[in-house]
């Protein structure tokens, strides 16, 4: 596998002047420019409907008929790539559900590698790999359905790192999942070097795990900075419907009483 090829690179993602619609349907990314480097972890911020989820499927090739240029790794995110785009990208859906489908965590776990054709120990060795990196050894031969929500996000999120990419995209990870599973996955997140891209309602959670917001409203990028800065601008933040992260709205309250 290209394990840490992409770290040298310069701009291991770049996105420029990305603008997509799905059929029949008003522009729902216009003129989109970006660029992230190694080891960045950023947050996608926006209201409800605004194309986070779609910015995110047009980076790992699920909706190649977009207008400007996308590259992960100098590779050129279109179909006839995909096979190099995958060796680079992960995708953590927002639903562990649709990741998971074999019969146990580490089926699942080993699924990427063994596709890609590496030995039986190869295989082995990345998923203890994968698994140690988000602390469920011990979940490796449970079966799927019997994990609860915390279990299933991190399990699903093995099954990308043990593919070793270099850019990993999480769509709403921190969803449905309780204050102590949530801090747990802050924390493993925060170990992980890759570079991360991150959607999430939670402004919160982007505060701890991203030092790097963009925040998009109506297709375009309406912010992209230092995520203390955006996550603490409580104008720019309602302007566009949102709301100051809880723990930033806290301070407020007992700044004023
Ligand atoms: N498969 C699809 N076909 C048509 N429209 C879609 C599809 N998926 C999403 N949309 C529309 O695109 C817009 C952006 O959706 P999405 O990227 O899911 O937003 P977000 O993740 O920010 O909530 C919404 O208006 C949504 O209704
Ligand atoms: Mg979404």
């Amino acid at each position: 596998m290209q394990s840490g090829h992409g770290k040298d690179i310069k701009n291991l993602l770049k996105i420029d002047h990305l603008s997509f619609s799905y059929e029949d349907n008003n522009e729902v990314l216009s003129d989109v420019t970006f660029s992230a480097e190694s080891g960045e972890s950023i947050g996608i911020i926006g209201a409800n409907g605004i194309g986070k989820s779609t910015l995110m499927k047009i980076l790992v090739g699920l909706l190649p008929e977009y207008e400007g240029s996308v590259t992960i790794a100098n590779h050129a995110v279109k179909k006839d790539n995909l096979k190099h785009i995958r060796e680079h990208i992960g995708y953590v859906f927002q639903d562990s559900d649709n990741q998971l489908f074999l019969s146990t965590v580490e089926e699942d776990v080993a699924f990427g590698p063994r596709n890609y054709g590496l030995s039986e120990e190869e295989v082995l060795a990345c998923v203890n790999e994968a698994l140690a990196k988000v602390h469920i050894e011990d979940l490796r031969k449970k079966h799927n359905y019997k994990l609860s929500g915390g279990e299933k996000k991190l399990a699903a999120i093995a099954t990308i790192l043990s593919m070793k990419p270099d850019v990993i995209i999480m769509d709403e990870p921190s969803i449905a999942l309780d204050p102590r599973n949530r801090k747990n996955l802050i924390s493993i997140l925060n170990e992980i070097d890759a570079l991360k891209l991150i959607t999430s309602h939670d402004l919160d959670f982007i505060l701890d795990t991203c030092p790097r917001t963009i925040l998009l409203d109506e297709g375009r990028i309406i912010a992209d900075g230092e995520s203390e800065k955006i996550l603490s601008d409580e104008k720019l933040l309602c302007d566009h419907g949102l709301e100051l992260p809880l723990s930033l709205a806290r301070r407020d309250i007992r700044l004023t009483t």
